[in-house]
């Protein structure tokens, strides 16, 4: 429990100097900073390496602090009070007496806001008096972190300090709703688009590779573990390493396994940390056995697609 306090007050104390940080979340580990800071917010998108027309996410304690900086309408109250805190993120209409930095959202009018899960994300979220930008902490294109030693594999010693929360439960990105007009999915994510639709008693579109400049989906490449990648494979390469969805009867060297048994949360979980396995265990190649498309196995063929982009 002290020991917590005291990386508590360590995280703030880099936060409260314009530094970035890892933090811990539910889905992926961020690289944050504080988001009505120039300063901070120009250092997390030199880290990343990240077009800075590529907003970033900003994340809340709760819908109170949000107030000050985005309008809320109808949608955000239904699903914030299902979700939040959770894997969901939602696109707001930015208040024009907003302090968030104008380089988080690039000049433009609407802002990602979440409210993560994560205790420890949440215990210093309520101990610090401004909302933290955080997009994944990892290099632009690449697999998202979701343990503190992927945050030091990405950054090394040009990061300062990582709060340590232990290996992300989701393990994957959170769904984003743009709820600008109709609502509409920008990204797949950790919450079922179905679950959406029931809360808004409404079908919601998935527009992901929308024209719209800003969106998520313009980036063709993206959660790549470096190495190339192809799905749907029934019988791999003898180079390759297969990433199958459960355990074989036989066992072979290559052979990675997403989980035990059927179990597409787990798979999801697993995931970002057996690609970045077997890239470390020195395989040039990667084929990912057929994976249903199902429930969160949707947002698994989302990122296995963008990945097999390299
Ligand atoms: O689970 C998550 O959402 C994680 C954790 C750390 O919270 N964050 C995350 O951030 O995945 P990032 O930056 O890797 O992905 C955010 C996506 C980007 O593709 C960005 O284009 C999109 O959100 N985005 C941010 N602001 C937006 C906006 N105003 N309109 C449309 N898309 C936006
Ligand atoms: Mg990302």
């Amino acid at each position: 429990m002290k020991s917590i306090q005291s990386n508590i007050k360590k995280a703030k104390k880099f936060l409260d100097k314009n530094h970035c940080i890892g933090v811990p979340t539910e889905t992926v580990y961020g690289l944050a900073g504080n988001a009505y800071s120039d300063t901070s917010v120009k250092k997390i998108f030199k880290l990343k390496r990240r077009p800075t027309n590529n907003p970033l996410i900003v994340h809340y304690y709760s819908i109170n602090k949000l107030k000050e900086d985005c309008y809320i309408n109808i949608n955000l109250t239904k699903l914030y009070n299902k979700f939040s805190p959770g894997p969901i993120t939602f696109i707001l209409k930015l208040k024009k007496k907003s302090k968030i930095s104008k380089l988080v959202t690039n000049n433009k009018n609407s802002l990602a806001v979440r409210f993560p899960k994560h205790k420890l994300f949440r215990k210093l979220l309520k101990n610090i008096n401004y909302p933290l930008a955080a997009p994944s902490a990892n290099i632009f294109t690449r697999l998202s972190s979701v343990q503190a030693s992927h945050v030091f594999e990405e950054f090394g010693s040009k990061i300062k300090y990582v709060l340590n929360g232990g290996r992300c439960k989701i393990g994957i990105e959170s769904t984003i709703v743009n709820l600008l007009k109709k609502p509409a999915i920008v990204r797949l994510g950790g919450i079922d688009v179905s679950k959406i639709e029931k809360i808004l008693k409404k079908t919601v579109p998935i527009k992901i590779n929308s024209k719209d400049k800003i969106s998520p989906g313009q980036f063709p490449l993206h959660y790549s573990p470096g190495i190339p990648l192809r799905m749907n494979v029934k019988r791999p390469n003898r180079e390759e390493a297969f990433l199958l969805i459960r355990k074989r009867k036989n066992n072979y060297k290559n052979y990675y396994y997403l989980c035990k048994k059927n179990d597409l949360r787990q798979a999801a979980k697993n995931l970002y940390s057996l690609l970045r396995q077997i890239k470390k265990d020195g395989y040039k190649m990667i084929a990912v056995e057929k994976i249903k498309n199902i429930g969160i196995g949707k947002t698994i063929n989302d990122r296995l697609k963008r990945a097999s982009k390299f």
